[in-house]
């Protein structure tokens, strides 16, 4: 059964009535742009076919009720129990969801069914699908009138709250996705343009065998590098005389011709503590995080995060270009660097990954790399279509799957 009509089902045999709201929110794969997101700098992804649906209905106690066909334990949570005093994982998403609607709700709870075809801790962002479909139903059980890009912000937030400190990307695909397309997204300043892919190529997701839960294990290290590339903006904008506002991010500095260069120039390890002095930052800028602060005397490998941010962003540009010129050798080249970087500077793949990787690209895949944050999870590969089989067969003797051919898919609807 497809996960609409799964959710619909559960939550009448759950609650004996009917849901007045049902939402779909498709999962994502980042083609290209993988850590540029939280430091303003573009991405490449695009919504799949696979995805979350959660059934709603609004109820009078001040409670959110919730099953999962997926997840065995469920949900009886305070509107305002926060995603912290949640132990099971799911529960921190809906509990994430009611904490940033919060007024919205004026008291009133609701009942919630949820059914996915998505692998969960995949890094095909099951987490941004479940928020998603779960403020869309809320929005339309509730009649509170969110537009799409406040929509894709609160989930944002709620994902923020729920640990990770993520960017916007999962969110927005997720929210504005076309099918046939990959979803160029800009942060400064905001823009979004739709790139539409040549019919004969063909794209394959394949697991690591490892799950990367993003508000799990994979948290910690994924804040590590939120924080060291803040760091390392404060001291890039500091040695080019750039003043910025807010929190420094890399896309600040990014478009300055010498920033590249010193990238070279920085500390390869400092302490957050160490650079706000150095910088002349208020320290609490590079710490602060939606759940927490982070440890301002970590020493962390700056460095070879700028270099990997910096080069990664110029890799979407080269993407978008290649892609649209249709030369798919050139786009699998720079999928091939894009993982490399992300295994040698960013240090967020895994011995897994880089073997599926490797196997992908020998069973004539164009070009294969991690998708998502990594320290486990899926990889992506292109290839020319009639190729996906052998690449498909070459992930699962690799790694042992799954793998699947995933193909660009329209955005979260109302089912
Ligand atoms: C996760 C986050 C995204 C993004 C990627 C890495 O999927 O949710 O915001 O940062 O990691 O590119």
């Amino acid at each position: 059964m497809d996960p609409a009509a799964a959710a619909a089902a559960l939550f009448r045999s759950t609650f004996a009535a009917e849901p007045a709201a049902v939402a779909v929110a498709p999962g994502r794969v980042n083609l290209i742009g993988e850590h540029t997101d939280y430091n303003g700098l573009p991405v490449l992804p695009f919504a799949i076919g696979q995805s979350t649906a959660v059934a709603v209905a609004p109820s009078e106690a001040p409670l959110l009720e919730a099953v999962s066909r997926e997840f065995p334990v469920p949900a009886r949570l305070p509107l305002d129990a926060g995603p912290a005093a949640c132990a099971e994982p799911w529960h921190r998403y809906l509990a994430a969801a009611a904490a940033v609607l919060g007024p919205r709700l004026p008291g009133r709870g609701a009942r919630i069914a949820v059914a996915s075809d998505l692998p969960a801790a995949s890094g095909l962002s099951s987490s941004s699908a479940l928020t998603v479909a779960l403020l869309l139903a809320l929005d339309a059980a509730f009649g509170l009138g969110l537009g799409r890009a406040e929509l894709a912000g609160l989930a944002a937030q709620a994902e923020r709250l729920a640990g990770a400190e993520t960017g916007g990307m999962d969110q927005q695909v997720i929210a504005f996705a076309e099918a046939g397309a990959l979803l160029r997204i800009d942060f400064l300043p905001p823009a979004m343009r739709a790139v539409p892919v040549p019919a004969g190529w063909a794209f394959v997701v394949a697991s690591s065998g490892q799950p990367a839960p993003k508000g799990g294990g994979a948290r910690d290290a994924y804040n590590e590098r939120v924080v060291a590339t803040r760091i390392a903006a404060a001291l890039l904008a500091d040695m080019l005389g750039a003043e910025i506002e807010g929190t420094p991010l890399l896309g600040h500095v990014a478009a300055i011709d010498a920033a590249p260069v010193l990238v070279d120039e920085l500390p390869a390890r400092s302490s957050a503590r160490k650079a706000a002095a150095t910088a002349g930052v208020p320290l609490e800028r590079l710490v602060t995080l939606a759940a927490g602060t982070f440890d301002p005397d970590a020493q962390l490998p700056v460095r070879g995060y700028a270099r990997h941010v910096l080069a990664e962003a110029e890799r979407v540009d080269l993407a978008c270009a290649a892609v649209e010129a249709g030369d798919l050798a050139a786009l699998g080249e720079l999928m091939a660097a894009s993982h490399a970087s992300l295994r040698d500077d960013y240090r967020c793949s895994t011995p897994a990954l880089d073997a599926l990787v490797k196997a992908m690209t020998k069973a004539g895949a164009a070009g294969a790399r991690l998708t998502g944050a990594g320290f486990g999870g899926f990889a992506i590969a292109v290839c020319e279509r009639g190729r996906e089989q052998a690449v498909i067969d070459a992930a699962v003797a690799a790694a042992g799957g799954p793998a699947f051919e995933v193909a660009p898919s329209a955005g979260a609807r109302l089912a």
